[in-house]
């Protein structure tokens, strides 16, 4: 099969070109280090010409909320159209799994709207949603550091591993477009403040969580389940000891 790997340089976009190629499938990677620009539509419909399936992995360079709406909105836009041209027959998507409940935070805010483009574009489809990636801690850590502590919500998070997260794809990109939505997580559900301090305790990081239930998370207030999937998830089997011991935060 040929499948265009947008934003196949990312860190979930070159482990999923890695395994579509060992099974023997045309994986080409495509970003703006390759020329491929979604934003700008530079080399987007050559690119897509003669692909099967589109899987999108890429993601807004910036997180201000005006920048990560237009990135979303505007590559969604850009893709769809390119697609509708060259008759690709499945688009498969990553997302956030909550990205519906949390209308507070601007990036789900995005992540919605690109949801609704795929949805719409009249492309098969499949939107993977998934829970934060353990690659994503630090990102936790330094959006809610104050000083020498760091403020966190007392909602639940699943966790999962990129390698889980790639293998997910993987297998969704393989299988017929489902027109929905499936969810994915990792094994253990945890609140974020106790997985926080666990991985500060486990990089020597001296500072201290503070679990507040008013703490924002990426500009929301999160209910104690908001960003934990359904009975239905799949679920990775990679956990927090297992993640950080080959992670590059153990080999530092
Ligand atoms: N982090 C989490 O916990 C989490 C949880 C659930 C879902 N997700 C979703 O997972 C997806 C992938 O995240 P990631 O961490 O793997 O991303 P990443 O490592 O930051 O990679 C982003 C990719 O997007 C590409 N890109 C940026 N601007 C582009 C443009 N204008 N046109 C085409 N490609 C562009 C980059 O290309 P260059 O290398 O060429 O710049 C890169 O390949 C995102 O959509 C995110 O919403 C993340």
């Amino acid at each position: 099969m040929k499948i265009l790997v947008i934003g196949g340089s990312g860190l979930i976009g070159s482990k999923v070109v890695t395994r579509l190629r060992a099974l023997g499938h045309e994986a080409i990677s495509a970003s703006p280090s390759s020329g491929v620009n979604t934003m700008t539509g530079e080399g987007l419909d050559a690119a897509v010409a003669g692909v099967d399936t589109v899987l999108d992995l890429s993601n807004s360079p910036s997180f201000a909320d005006k920048d990560v709406l237009e990135f979303f909105e505007t590559t969604g836009r850009n893709i769809a159209a390119a697609e509708v041209k060259a008759g690709v027959k499945h688009h498969v998507a990553l997302s956030v799994v909550g990205t519906d409940r949390l209308p507070d935070s601007g990036y789900l805010r995005a992540k919605v709207a690109q949801e609704a483009l795929i949805r719409e574009s009249g492309v098969p489809y499949t939107i993977v949603r998934s829970t934060q990636f353990f690659e994503f801690l630090n990102g936790i850590v330094q959006a809610s550091a104050k000083g020498e502590s760091v403020h966190l919500s007392t909602g639940n998070m699943q966790p999962i591993a990129s390698e889980d997260v790639a293998d997910a794809m993987t297998a969704a990109t393989l299988a017929a477009p489902v027109n929905g939505i499936i969810e994915i997580g990792g094994p253990d559900k945890i609140r974020m403040a106790d997985l926080v301090q666990r991985f500060l305790t486990a990089i020597e990081d001296p500072r201290q969580t503070i679990a507040d239930a008013k703490a924002l998370y990426f500009g929301t207030v999160l209910e104690p389940d908001s960003l934990v999937p359904g009975p239905g998830a799949k679920l990775g089997k990679i956990d927090f000891d297992t993640w950080f011991k080959q992670s590059d935060f153990a080999k530092a």
